[in-house]
């Protein structure tokens, strides 16, 4: 058998396995401030396959999802190298809905930049006096356009509704904010705000599933949650050393990025493994693949 790609993305490589299913790669490249970095962090797609098995597992009997193993076919490990161990998923093909099911926690990004010029997010008005940072009242959906070309677009429930319908929005909603609430608090727990988040959803055999990557660092804001002091932005969990050094560089934040050296890279991979230790109390040496 010879995998044939469907897509290669900022992180993952996708391959179709021919029988309804799709291997996902998970890579170890990174970005920061929407530019893919030259060096990989080692292990990192470990990292986010070992955290998004994780929620699944977790969130299982609660949500349908497209997971179906972790191991790579043998053949895919010929084709590609033993690399791949660790970092694949084996997932259904799934519709997948036009829209990114994003859940936010804290008022933060985009949602902080238009609640100070508007008093909305997503359209939607909030109460007055939130800070930048702050916890809102509840979670709440906040969907935004898949751009095929430049940045999502942040639209309301109604307007997410018109592009997928009612129905299977409100259902996306009740998935998102489910999934988002669960793992927050598991999160909180262990000293992690999942500010906000960011699910795929899709339809397979008629239902609707979460797909992609789940609750990981590279599709949500962890903040440690001793250093969150509303009124200003808390540092990334994980991206923190990286965007440092990257702003003291003076970079002008275009390709070509600089090169990372060795130190920055030990302390991204470090806040990585930090976080899956952290939120799944095992550790990452006994993960497939990981060597060090
Ligand atoms: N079960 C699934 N079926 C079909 N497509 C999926 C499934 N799970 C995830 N995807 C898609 O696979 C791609 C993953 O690649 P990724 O590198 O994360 O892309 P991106 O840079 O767009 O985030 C995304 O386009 C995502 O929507
Ligand atoms: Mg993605």
């Amino acid at each position: 058998m010879s995998l044939s790609h469907v897509s290669s993305g900022k992180v993952r490589d996708v391959y179709d396995l021919g029988d309804d299913t799709l291997l996902m790669i998970t890579s170890d490249r990174i970005s920061a401030f929407d530019v893919v970095m030259a060096e990989p962090i080692p292990d990192k797609g470990r990292v986010l396959t070992a955290i998004t098995a994780f929620w699944l597992d977790r969130l299982d009997s609660v949500v349908p999802n497209h997971l179906v193993g972790l191991d790579p076919p043998a053949t895919a490990i010929e084709e590609l190298g033993a690399d791949l161990v660790g970092r694949t998923m084996v997932v259904r093909k799934a519709q997948m809905l036009p829209i990114e099911g994003i859940v936010r926690g804290y008022l933060s990004g985009s949602a902080w930049a238009e609640y100070r010029t508007s008093g909305t997010m997503h359209g939607e008005r909030l109460p007055t006096g939130l800070r930048q940072s702050d916890q809102l009242p509840e979670p709440v959906f906040t969907p935004s356009t898949k751009a095929t070309v430049g940045h999502d677009l942040n639209i309301s429930v109604e307007e997410a509704g018109a592009l997928v319908g009612p129905e299977v929005i409100k259902a996306a909603q009740e998935i998102s904010v489910d999934a988002y609430r669960r793992g927050a608090e598991w999160a909180a727990e262990r000293g992690i705000i999942i500010a906000d988040t960011k699910f795929e959803l899709g339809f397979i055999d008629g239902e609707l599933a979460i797909c992609d990557e789940v609750l990981t660092p590279d599709s949500s804001r962890f903040w440690p949650a001793d250093e969150w002091r509303p009124g200003s932005a808390p540092p990334s969990f994980d991206k923190q050393p990286l965007r440092d050094w990257l702003e003291a560089t003076g970079w002008d934040k275009t390709p070509p990025p600089p090169a990372l050296p060795a130190d920055v890279v030990d302390a991204t991979r470090a806040r990585y493994v930090a976080a899956y230790e952290r939120l799944s109390g095992a550790n990452l040496t006994e993960w497939p693949g990981v060597v060090q």
